[in-house]
C-alpha cells in the first residue's frame, strides 16, 4: 500500500519507516526542508537503538521517501497519517492547531477517497474535529480514524515492530478494512487488532499513559512509606509484582516519572476532564506526588551537609529523563539540577548522550564531564538520576579516590544493597535502609 506520513517526529519517523519495513511504500512529509534533506542522504534526526539500519535499509529499498509536498505525497497515497505535535497548551490542554492546519490542507487537496488516521495523542473528540475541518473544504469521501501510539523512547523500533495491541477506532467498514489490510503482518503473527469506536480509541491512549503514571506514583508513595516504617520496596515490589493482576512491570520506585508523554498526558486529561466538569481526582494527585517525588533527594542531600549546600560539590549522573534516550524533556536531573544550584551548589554532570541537549538548555551553569569517574573528581556527593546501565556495576575504588565524601543518593534504586553494603559509603536511595 502506498502510505503517506505527515509530520517527521518521533512517532512519524517510527511509523512511517516501520510501515516501509512491513512493505509499504512511504512518503513522509515534513515542512523542514533542511530536516527532509537530511534524511534523503540517510541521517536519522533521533537517537533511537536500531532506527537508523531499517530507516536506511528501506530507503535503499526505495520504500521510503522523504518531501515537503505534502500535495504530491497525497495523489501517491491511499492512507494518510497524521504524526503531529499536539503541545500542552497554557492552560495544560492539548494544542491541535498543527492538526487541524493539516487536515485544512487535505480537505484542500483532497482528489479521491482517503483515510486519514491519527497517530498523535489527542483529546477525545479531535476525529470529529478533523472529520469537520476536512469536511468543510471538500465534498470527496473520506473516512478519519485513531489509531494511537503506544511506542516507549529508546524500545521503539521493538514496541513497533511487536506491538502489544493496535488499537483502531473507527466506525467505518471502508477504513476498518484497509487499516486492517496494513496490519495483517502483525494480526498474522498474533497481535491482537482491537477495533473501537474513535472516542474510546483516542481515551485508550490517555488512560494507559495515565494508568502507568498511576502506578509509578503508587509506588513511590509506597516507597516514601517504606523508609518511615523500615519496609524494604525491593521487596514489597517483588511480592506485589507476583500477582498478575498487578504484574512486576512499572513498579519500580525513582525520582518521578518525566519524558514527553507521561506528564503531557496526565496533564492533558486533567484538562479534558475539567472541560466536561469532570474531576479526575487520582490524575491530580498523581501529578502533585510526582512533582514532590522528581526533587525528593535534594532535601536528603540538604540534611546531609547540615542544611548548607553553599559550595557543594554535587556529581550527577544521568540527565536523559530515562536510559537509552537523550530525551531531557521534564527530566527529573533537571528538576534537581535547578534546586541545587538555587541553593548554591555546583554540578559536574555525566550522560554520553544526553549531554548535548542539556547543554543547549543550561550551557556553562553547570559543567560536564567527559566520563563517570572524572565527574566524581572532588565531588561532595553523587545524585544518580537516570539508570544507564554502565552506572549498574562502578568500580567503588575509584569512586571513593575520587570523592571528598563517599555519599551516594540513588534517584533510581542502581544497586542492590548487598551489592555496596561493604564498600563503606553514604547510600540513600528510594524506599530501602539508609546505608553509612
Ligand atoms: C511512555 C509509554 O510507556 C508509551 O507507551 C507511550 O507511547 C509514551 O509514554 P516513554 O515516555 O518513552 O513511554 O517512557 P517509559 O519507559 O514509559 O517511562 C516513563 C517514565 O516513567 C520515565 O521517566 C521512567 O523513568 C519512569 N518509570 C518507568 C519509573 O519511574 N518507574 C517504572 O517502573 C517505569
Amino acid at each position: 500500500m502506498n502510505i503517506t506520513i505527515v509530520g517527521t517526529g518521533y512517532v512519524g519517523l517510527v511509523t512511517g519507516t516501520t510501515l516501509a519495513e512491513l512493505g509499504n511504500t512511504v512518503y513522509c512529509v515534513d515542512i523542514d526542508a533542511k530536516k527532509v534533506e537530511a534524511m534523503k542522504q540517510g541521517s536519522v534526526p533521533i537517537y533511537e537503538p536500531g532506527l537508523e539500519e531499517m530507516f536506511l535499509r528501506n530507503i535503499q529499498a526505495q520504500r521510503l521517501f522523504f518531501t515537503t509536498e505534502l500535495k504530491e505525497a497525497l495523489e501517491e497515497s491511499e492512507v494518510i497519517y497524521l504524526a503531529l505535535p499536539t503541545p500542552p497548551g497554557e492552560d495544560g490542554s492539548a494544542d491541535l492547531s498543527y492538526v487541524l492546519s493539516v487536515s485544512n490542507q487535505i480537505g484542500e487537496l483532497l482528489t479521491d477517497y482517503k483515510v486519514i488516521v491519527n497517530k498523535s495523542t489527542v483529546p477525545v473528540g479531535t476525529a470529529d474535529k478533523v472529520r469537520e475541518t476536512i469536511a468543510a473544504k471538500t465534498k470527496i469521501p473520506f473516512d478519519v480514524v485513531s489509531n494511537p501510539e503506544f511506542l516507549r523512547e529508546g524500545f521503539a523500533v521493538e514496541d513497533s515492530m511487536n506491538p502489544a495491541r493496535v488499537i483502531v477506532g473507527s466506525e467505518s467498514e471502508r477504513a476498518k478494512e484497509i487499516i486492517a489490510k496494513i496490519y495483517q503482518p502483525f494480526t498474522n503473527t498474533g497481535i491482537p487488532i482491537i477495533f473501537m469506536d474513535e472516542k474510546s480509541s483516542e481515551l485508550t491512549k490517555y488512560a494507559s499513559n495515565s494508568f502507568l503514571a498511576v502506578k509509578i506514583t503508587f509506588m513511590n508513595e509506597i516507597a516514601n512509606y517504606c523508609e518511615k516504617v523500615g519496609a524494604d520496596v525491593d521487596k514489597v515490589r517483588l511480592g506485589m509484582g507476583s500477582d498478575d493482576r498487578i504484574g512486576h512491570r512499572f513498579l519500580f520506585p525513582g525520582i518521578g516519572y518525566g519524558g514527553s508523554c507521561f506528564p503531557k498526558d496526565v496533564k492533558a486529561l486533567i484538562k479534558s476532564g475539567k472541560q466536561e466538569d469532570f474531576d479526575f481526582q487520582i490524575l491530580e494527585a498523581t501529578e502533585n506526588v510526582n512533582q514532590a517525588q522528581k526533587v525528593i533527594l535534594v532535601s536528603e542531600i540538604e540534611k546531609y551537609f547540615g542544611g548548607n549546600l553553599q559550595g557543594k560539590k554535587i556529581a550527577v549522573w544521568g540527565l536523559a529523563f530515562k536510559a537509552n534516550t537523550d530525551d531531557i524533556r521534564e527530566a527529573s536531573s533537571l528538576d534537581n539540577i535547578e534546586k541545587l544550584l538555587e541553593k548554591g551548589a555546583t554540578i559536574s554532570a555525566y550522560d554520553a548522550i544526553a549531554e548535548e541537549n542539556v547543554r543547549k538548555l543550561l550551557g556553562d551553569k553547570i559543567a560536564y564531564s567527559k566520563d563517570m569517574y572524572s565527574a566524581l573528581e572532588n565531588a561532595d556527593c553523587l545524585l544518580i538520576a537516570t539508570e544507564w546501565s554502565e552506572f549498574k556495576n562502578p568500580n567503588f575504588e575509584i569512586m571513593a579516590e575520587k570523592m571528598n565524601n563517599k555519599a551516594i543518593f540513588d534517584g533510581r534504586n542502581m544497586f542492590p544493597l548487598e551489592q555496596i553494603e561493604d564498600k563503606g559509603f553514604f547510600y540513600k536511595s528510594i524506599g530501602r535502609k539508609t546505608l553509612g
